[in-house]
């Protein structure tokens, strides 16, 4: 059994689909999503198919490129959406340098960055990070603003020398469909020295397709072809390569089996 810990259901181009999605997830053993947000409006969404499928959950929170056009009294409603049963984590936030290059900007991607991990220790949840061209302004940030309950690299594309220094700040490495990209060299050596007890499979549904569909809209069911990959690398076999990535997802974010 598989657990998806970042898919976009609540991206409109499922939103035709929602039962066909999770139906054919299902279907390829992946049982369980995780539901992450970008904005307020993808907060919200996220939260309502949580309430509607009993194997969804959500994370609340705003994204780093969303942020800077993205009034401050949003984190006011952000914080009570916190409070709801299913929402198990808050993300996705970070910084991105990729999208985001106007230096007044990227200040405002660090206020809502530091402002959101305060929220998520203030309401005990793991953060899931999206970082990009941003290594190491990332990484002084949560040094300085350390997560009290964890949280997830989400598809980790930096170098395996920083796997380690990230799991020191309590954060569990998400891999998706670059490992399976044809010239992705650094994923592929990252999917080798990550701990047992710190990997996570992740689609990034629309995104990030695995290789062949790479470019194509994804979706959740393609997890085994991510965990077959991961397998094959880690000499392990895709059962038990599913079994401790969906053990490490429960512990995280604190879901009864
Ligand atoms: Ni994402």
């Amino acid at each position: 059994m598989f657990f998806d810990t970042h898919c976009h259901l609540n991206d409109k181009a499922f939103k035709d689909d929602i039962e066909g999605y999770i139906q054919r997830a299902k279907d390829e053993g992946v049982t369980r999503l995780l539901v992450i947000a970008w904005d307020i409006s993808s907060s919200k969404k996220a939260i309502k198919l949580a309430d509607m499928y009993e194997n969804v959950y959500a994370a609340v929170g705003i994204h780093p490129v969303d942020a800077v056009r993205t009034p401050k009294s949003d984190l006011l409603i952000l914080e009570k959406l916190l409070t709801h049963p299913k929402v198990v984590a808050l993300g996705e936030i970070g910084l991105d340098y990729h999208w985001i290059k106007d230096l007044n900007e990227r200040q405002i991607e660090h206020e809502f960055f530091t402002a959101q991990i305060k929220l998520a220790n203030k309401y005990k949840k793991p953060i899931i990070i999206h970082m990009r061209d941003a290594t190491e302004d990332t990484y002084n940030v949560l040094k300085d603003n350390r997560p009290d309950y964890e949280g997830i690299m989400h598809s980790y594309s930096a170098s395996k020398e920083m796997v380690k220094p990230f799991i020191d700040l309590g954060f569990y490495i998400g891999l998706g469909g670059p490992v399976t990209y044809l010239n992705a060299k650094e994923p592929k050596e990252v999917a080798k020295v990550v701990p047992k007890d710190r990997l996570l499979l992740e689609t990034d549904a629309p995104y990030l397709s695995p290789h062949p569909f790479r470019g194509k809209q994804n979706e959740s069911s393609r997890i085994p072809i991510i965990a077959q990959m991961i397998a094959d690398l880690r000499n392990e076999s895709v059962e038990e390569v599913g079994k401790y990535t969906t053990e490490n997802a429960l512990r995280l974010l604190k879901i009864e089996q």
